[in-house]
């Protein structure tokens, strides 16, 4: 009897420097939970990248630690495709095609655009955001600064890293859920204007919890390399055990049951992270009846993300000395990718009429 098919996985992070524990948690962990069971491709999003016009070494030298980093955090290249986005040409002429099937309006609209373009062009968001002042303020932006077309036009980008494989699995964090939401729209439209049934559309990866957003430890929403408030990977326990010494809270909680503060609840997301149920519990019980310290909550939490975290940095630092290794591991990444890449490419050529003579 064939064994079934193993469904299509697909899931990437761009190359803009090391890894965080946002990372781990909203990908890089899932990544290596599911390797054995389907059919898994993860990758180096570098083309990403670019649209925030990184210093040239520096991308190249990310490509290479995020790639170690992959490895160090227990991706097994026998088991899982992993390449890097540039090495796959398909991918840029595929971007070609289905951005003649995008609109500007829907990208204009996207969370992420709005917000990137805003930092791009050194603007506040403003307090009652609406979707024409964010037309206004980008296109009559009175600033010598730019917003580049690949920043508009990064969900067509990733939309083809997916539907390019067939992936109909995406791991991703939360922050990514409405790109995943307009590669879907993207699929049906296609398969809807050409009458055809190529593309499958893509769901998160169902981990039976809600999608992890990791948050900072500077009171703020989320934990991000543009933030500036990231626990690293490659972090040193001395330089962990700093960071999160340093943590914002508040004066304590004041009455038995009060409500937690943001920050206070962010260092309690990360607990529940890295920690046991018994030591989330023993520190809520002593928030809830207001004996709790922070500088013992800290504490265990900074021993708890080392533990975490040590292992990865050891191994990441073995890797990286072995070049040979990461080539062989991308350039056989790449073999496989295209091979689907290119298939599903001459089929949406053909279906577009794009074929020669
Ligand atoms: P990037 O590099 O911004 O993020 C990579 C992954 O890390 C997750 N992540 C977080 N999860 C939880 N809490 C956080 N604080 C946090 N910060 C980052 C992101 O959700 C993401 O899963 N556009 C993608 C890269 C990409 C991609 C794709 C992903 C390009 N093409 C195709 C999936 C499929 C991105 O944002 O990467």
């Amino acid at each position: 009897m064939e064994t079934p098919k193993k469904e299509i996985v697909l899931s990437g992070i761009r190359s803009t420097g090391n890894l965080h524990l946002g990372n781990y948690y909203g990908a890089l962990r899932k990544f290596v939970s599911i390797q054995n069971d389907y059919d898994c491709n993860f990758f180096i999003a570098d083309l990403h990248a670019l649209t925030t016009n990184p210093d040239p070494t520096q991308l190249h030298a990310s490509v290479k630690s995020v790639l170690a980093e992959y490895l160090a955090a227990g991706i097994n290249p026998e088991k899982a495709t992993i390449f890097i986005q540039s090495d796959i040409p398909e991918i840029p002429q595929m971007y070609l095609l289905l951005n003649m099937h995008v609109g500007i309006g829907e990208l204009m609209r996207t969370a992420s655009f709005k917000d990137k373009a805003r930092k791009a062009l050194g603007l506040k968001t403003p307090e009652n955001d609406t979707d024409e002042n964010f037309e206004h303020e980008i296109i009559g932006a009175e600033t010598n600064k730019r917003v580049n077309a690949g920043l508009l036009t990064y969900p067509t980008l990733m939309a083809v890293d997916i539907l390019i494989q067939k992936a109909t699995k995406v791991p991703v964090g939360k922050d990514q859920l409405q790109h995943l939401e307009l590669t879907r729209r993207f699929a049906r439209r296609f398969n809807s204007f050409y009458g055809v049934d190529l593309f499958p559309e893509p769901t998160d990866f169902d981990f039976g919890g809600a999608p992890v957003k990791v948050p900072g430890l500077d009171g703020s929403g989320k934990m991000g390399k543009s933030e500036g408030n990231c626990l690293y990977l490659i972090d040193d326990p001395k330089v962990l055990r700093k960071k999160v010494m340093r943590a914002t809270t508040d004066e304590g909680p004041q009455a038995p049951n009060s409500p937690m503060s943001e920050p206070v609840a962010n260092l309690f997301t990360l607990l529940e992270l890295t920690s046991t149920p018994d030591v989330v519990k023993h520190f809520r019980d002593a928030y809830a009846d207001c004996s709790i310290r922070y500088g013992d909550l800290k504490k265990q939490l900074a021993e708890d993300i080392v533990a975490v975290t040590n292992p990865i940095r050891e191994r990441i630092n073995d890797i990286l000395a072995n070049e040979d290794y990461l080539r062989r591991v991308v350039r056989d990444g790449a073999e496989r990718a295209r091979a689907r890449a290119s298939e599903t490419l001459s089929e949406m050529r053909q279906i577009m009429g794009i074929h020669s003579l």
